[in-house]
């Protein structure tokens, strides 16, 4: 085994950050594909909490080098604030533990704006992040964006800059009536970030190859989830970047297929931030008391998330989009002390049954779950003093053991608490 893609599978906020960091200690190498700094990974180490938003989780490992990748949109202030706060904990980042793909697509100023503008504007609002996320990958696609190599020569910069200032400043004052964006002020705090940044940059590709060749393991971390996957998600509702494990080879350029497992990370309910169809949402007590329980806050937005059951057909979607060889189920302990447990199996639409996931929204938007329920473990076993899966209580194991029938695919992992030492391992994937 040489490569592991570790994905969200269900609309983000899984705790995949948590399981990645846990799993680093068997790599060599931890890398981030797609997405920016909309995404929110918190990680609790000996109960030191470290939320990042860019900055890959390996970096919390002395032996293990980060990378940001060519599929990433890079906001480079964002990554200097993430790297003077590391540097405070007493964790040095440098070239020999961090690298940066020449390729990866600049966020600037203008595409932050832009996000917010157009959200705001939207009658059907997408909740976005307002970090300027869309925008970036926008330009990528229109062969206007910017990329790391071009911000490093300062000159070629300076003339792409100046050709999208333009741009966007048309936008801002005729279409947005704000206020135009100062070419001056952009340029002096890059040439700031660029001496930062400068050591950092690398052929990524290059370091993942020979890395390969050297037997080292990978592991490719996914931010955001499978459902908000700008082609498979609940589209619009969505972000834009590939989510999914085919991200990871795009966003990578490190296609070792032979060698590569796919994990899936899931809560053992579901929420979402932001706007979209959502089929298992709870609007009574119960989700309340998930969302409390769960500490159900975004960590980027600071937003409440949307809380729900655990949806089986949405994630055999997600097994199936995304090829994953296993899964690891988190937060298991925020179910203890319910009475019951639901998990949808199959939706209802207009007196039919749904076996399958759909991202017709309008037909999402109307779906009545079909719901199994499971009974639930008492409080008296703090689930989060466990370590191995022999000693979860017995309603914790048959639940397990029924997802792992009806998904068709192991558990490998669960987590029962936000400690990295909170975590059971059934089975490595690296190993
Ligand atoms: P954007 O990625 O900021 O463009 O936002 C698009 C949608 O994705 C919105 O619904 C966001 O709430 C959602 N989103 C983006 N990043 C995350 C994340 O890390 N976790 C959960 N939802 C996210």
């Amino acid at each position: 085994m040489s490569q592991l893609i570790v994905l969200g599978v269900q609309w983000g906020d899984e705790g995949k950050g948590k399981i990645i960091d846990f799993l680093t200690e068997f790599t060599n190498i931890v890398v981030r594909f797609q997405g920016g700094g909309n995404a929110g990974h918190t990680l609790i180490v000996d109960g030191k909490k470290t939320v990042l938003h860019l900055m890959p989780s390996g970096i919390l490992h002395n032996k293990v080098v980060s990378l940001i990748a060519n599929g990433v949109v890079t906001d480079l202030k964002l990554l200097s604030e993430e790297i003077n706060n590391l540097s405070q904990n007493n964790i040095k980042v440098t070239k020999d533990n961090f690298q940066i793909s020449y390729n990866t697509h600049l966020i600037l100023p203008y595409h932050k704006l832009i996000d917010k503008y157009r959200e705001e504007r939207r009658n059907n609002k997408i909740g976005t992040t307002q970090k300027g996320i869309g925008p970036a990958y926008e330009d990528k696609v229109a062969r206007r964006g910017i990329r790391f190599q071009d911000f490093l020569n300062k000159e070629r910069f300076d003339k792409l800059l100046k050709r999208n200032i333009d741009y966007y400043n048309f936008q801002f004052e005729y279409y947005f009536g704000k206020d135009k964006i100062n070419y001056n002020d952009i340029v002096a705090e890059s040439d700031f970030l660029r001496e930062f940044f400068a050591e950092y940059g690398k052929d990524t590709t290059l370091t993942l190859h020979n890395a390969t060749l050297k037997g080292e393991n990978i592991l490719l971390e996914g931010a955001q989830g499978t459902l908000l996957d700008i082609d498979h998600g609940t589209y619009p509702y969505v972000t834009s970047s590939n989510t999914t494990s085919g991200g990871g080879i795009i966003g990578t350029g490190h296609a070792t297929y032979s060698q590569t497992s796919v994990l899936g990370v899931f809560k053992a309910y579901t929420t979402r931030v932001g706007e979209g169809p959502f089929p298992t949402e709870l609007h009574d007590e119960i989700g309340e008391l998930i969302a409390k329980n769960g500490h159900e806050v975004g960590a980027t937005t600071g937003r409440a998330r949307r809380v729900g059951w655990l949806d089986l057909v949405a994630l055999k979607y997600a097994i199936r989009i995304n090829g994953l060889t296993s899964l690891a189920i988190t937060k298991l302990d925020v179910l203890s002390g319910l009475d019951k447990i639901k998990v949808a199996v199959a939706y209802k639409y207009e007196g039919e049954n749904l076996n399958s996931f759909t991202n017709n929204i309008e037909i999402l938007n109307k779906v009545e779950p079909i719901y199994q329920s499971y009974d639930a473990w008492d409080n008296s076993l703090p689930l989060d003093s466990i370590r191995v899966y022999e000693d979860l209580p017995e309603n914790a194991k048959k639940f397990i053991k029924a997802l792992e029938s009806m998904l068709e695919i192991p558990i490998e992992i669960v987590s029962v608490g936000p400690d990295r030492r909170e975590t059971i391992v059934i089975n490595n994937p690296f190993r």
